[in-house]
């Protein structure tokens, strides 16, 4: 106990920082160190998304958001109405790589009407729907809307 109150004296009433000061300090530098450590947060995560364009799972949970959030323009099988065709080797965006159509599904392209989807969608959402959308090249659908942008052989 006789140490205890010397200790609270020399702390908080004497020349001694207080603890509050000692603790907001190792709190601050903890902060920063964590921040320092902590990798950049970087879209697309290519590990993420490669492990999503492998999974049969994960496709089916793209087809799924697919049909609730995409088919108002891009059709029912992608084939496009006021959004493009999502089948064919044409890409207004990028290169019909995975990482390109992550990044226009993440960033839309809003002067456009293609709305984005980071904020509704996970990043691992948008994984699933990227690799759906890969699954669709080639697929034909009936109804096809014509090539928009530019022929893009992966
Ligand atoms: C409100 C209509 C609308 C919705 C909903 C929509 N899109 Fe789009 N999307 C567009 C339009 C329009 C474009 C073409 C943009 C342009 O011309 O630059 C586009 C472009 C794209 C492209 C790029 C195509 C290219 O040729 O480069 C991809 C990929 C895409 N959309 C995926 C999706 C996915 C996945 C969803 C659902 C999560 C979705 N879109 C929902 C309208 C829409």
């Amino acid at each position: 106990m006789a140490f205890a109150a010397g200790y609270y004296a020399y702390y908080e009433l004497g020349n001694g920082s207080s603890i509050q000061q000692e603790y907001e300090h190792e709190v601050a530098a903890m902060e920063a160190s964590r921040k320092a450590a902590a990798p950049a947060l970087t879209f697309p995560d290519m590990t993420h998304l490669n492990v999503a364009l492998k999974s049969g799972e994960r496709i089916g949970a793209g087809k799924i958001v697919f049909q609730g959030k995409c088919i108002s323009c891009h059709g029912d099988h992608g084939q496009g109405i006021i959004g493009p065709n999502l089948t064919d080797d044409y890409w207004i965006h990028g290169d019909g790589k995975p990482e390109s159509i992550a990044n226009t599904i993440h960033d839309g392209v809003s002067a456009k009407g293609m709305p984005p989807w980071n904020t509704l969608l996970s990043d691992e959402e948008i994984y699933s729907v990227t690799a759906y959308v890969k699954s669709l090249r080639g697929t034909n659908p009936p109804g096809a809307k014509a090539a928009q942008g530019e022929l893009v052989k992966e």
